[in-house]
């Protein structure tokens, strides 16, 4: 007779049983597990994930893209030990701890002047959550009235909350919700592989050029509606979740120049792209230009706690501080912001990167990364080859001369996650794109491994579904 799961000793061979039979795991068709054992993740270190055999997978991902210098990196730990010890939680209103006020000033110094207001949560889409709250209130303390439409981009994504659902451009994620949310306009993408302009790919080292065709959309679109627009927010160049859609400097700098002439504020999403993962501290950083919020979670910890940041301008801020009366006051706060705990994560994180001089380190690694990269294009179902920074994306396609997606039903994707696995490799994929989203602290000799058994793990799933 089999015991059920809350009765069963939780002898580590039960283990995985029990999660079929009590969890819910996310952005998972359970179903597909139903034959088939979760991987179960016994322990981590450095950029390797351990199974309950010891067999180790390369985190390719970086755990959802937040694992930064990689896995429990001593010190960071070191700084959770210190930190227990003290100080577990409080509530952050009316209170104040030195985490944070540590790391708004360390994170201050990162900045450009203009960002100087730091307000914590616990996640990326809070993050995200925050600024749109904060811009749409802005206004209204200002009594402007009319500014309440958000512009986003199509294959955008800024999380799962119904606001940040009300911004995102990838339509299996929010499709189901649409009666939910609330009326944004989203504007098609800057996607050079399918370019929504109908030009040639963007392409600084091949002098190829276009005229950024995909821009005059967006402006279009914003100067329509320009006295109605209360923000704009972007992914900057790199939307993740919408297929590794890396996309040119210049883009920003015209949208920084557009949300200047109509009045209307820029949102940078960098929950993926912050600390490093682009090459640069802040993926803004390349263009040179800086918004009026930036949104920070996932890699701010180095990926071992949750913890995020929304930082905005005093210009913002002062909209908010007045007599409590006159209602003016931002009520949005969650119980963890600004953990104590999760804050000396984020302190450790700043202090690898300086004591291991990280973003000094990235050049070479991202250089070799980008050149080895193209290596792929010769790989059978490999459409497109794009990246920047740390991070690498090959697009499966049917028909590459055509650009034709794969019949959906083949799950291609899915397919090279399942024979990755057999390699020691995660290679989660986002529908037909597999990618690489690697730690900071990854290797050039283990980026070449890591492409060579990419590349490997592609053209046995191509000669699988018979291409
Ligand atoms: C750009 C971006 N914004 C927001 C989010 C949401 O972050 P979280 O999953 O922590 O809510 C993500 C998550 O992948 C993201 O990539």
């Amino acid at each position: 007779m089999s015991k059920d799961a809350s009765t069963r000793n939780m002898d580590i061979r039960h283990l995985p049983e029990t999660d079929r039979e009590l969890i819910w795991h996310p952005y998972t068709q359970m179903k597909d597990f139903e034959a088939m054992s979760l991987l179960f993740v016994d322990r981590a270190r450095g950029v390797y994930l351990y199974d309950l055999d010891g067999k180790r997978y390369f985190d390719t991902i970086s755990s959802w893209w937040c694992i930064t210098h990689g896995h429990n990196h001593p010190v960071i730990m070191e700084r959770i030990r210190r930190q227990l010890e003290r100080l577990d939680q409080v509530h952050f209103a009316g209170t104040t701890h030195r985490g944070p006020i540590e790391l708004a000033r360390r994170l201050k110094a990162l900045l450009p002047g203009r960002l100087s207001k730091f307000f914590f949560s616990d996640n990326g889409s809070t993050a995200v959550e925050v600024a749109l709250k904060m811009s749409f209130q802005y206004w209204k303390n200002l009594a402007v009235d009319g500014r309440e439409l958000f512009v986003s981009l199509e294959r955008g994504y800024h999380g799962d909350t119904l606001g940040t659902m009300s911004l995102g451009g990838v339509p299996a994620f929010e499709g189901p919700f649409s009666k939910l949310t609330f009326d944004s306009l989203r504007v098609p993408a800057p996607y050079c592989y399918r370019c929504p302009a109908g030009q040639e790919r963007y392409d600084p080292v091949l002098g190829r050029r276009c005229n950024l065709e995909c821009f005059d959309i967006l402006e279009r679109n914003v100067r329509q509606h320009a006295r109605k627009v209360c923000a704009v927010v972007v992914e900057p160049l790199l939307m993740g979740a919408g297929g590794m859609v890396v996309y040119p400097e210049e883009y920003l700098v015209r949208l920084r120049g557009l949300c200047d002439r109509v009045g209307a504020h820029l949102v940078f999403d960098e929950v993926a792209t912050g600390f490093g993962r682009t090459g640069k501290m802040f993926a803004f950083e390349h263009a040179g230009v800086a918004p009026d919020f930036l949104c920070l979670s996932k890699g701010i910890t180095g990926g071992a706690l949750p913890l995020a940041v929304t930082v905005t301008s005093r210009d913002v801020f002062r909209a908010f501080y007045a007599e409590y009366t006159e209602g003016k006051t931002f009520f949005h706060g969650h119980t963890f912001t600004a953990n104590p705990i999760c804050s000396a994560a984020a302190l450790g994180s700043l202090d690898v990167f300086e004591k291991e001089k990280v973003l000094q380190s990235l050049p070479r690694k991202v250089e070799f990364l980008q050149e080895e990269k193209k290596r792929l294009l010769d790989v059978p179902l490999v459409g497109d080859v794009r990246g920047i920074g740390m991070v690498a994306a090959f697009e499966l396609v049917g028909d590459r001369k055509k650009r034709t997606p794969l019949d959906p039903g083949l799950r291609a994707g899915w397919q090279v996650y399942l024979k990755g696995l057999e390699r020691g490799l995660i290679l989660r994929p986002l529908s037909d794109v597999i990618y690489l989203f690697l730690p900071l602290c990854t290797t050039t000799e283990q980026i070449s491994r890591l492409l060579d058994r990419t590349a490997d793990t592609i053209r046995q799933v191509a000669s699988m579904i018979g291409y």
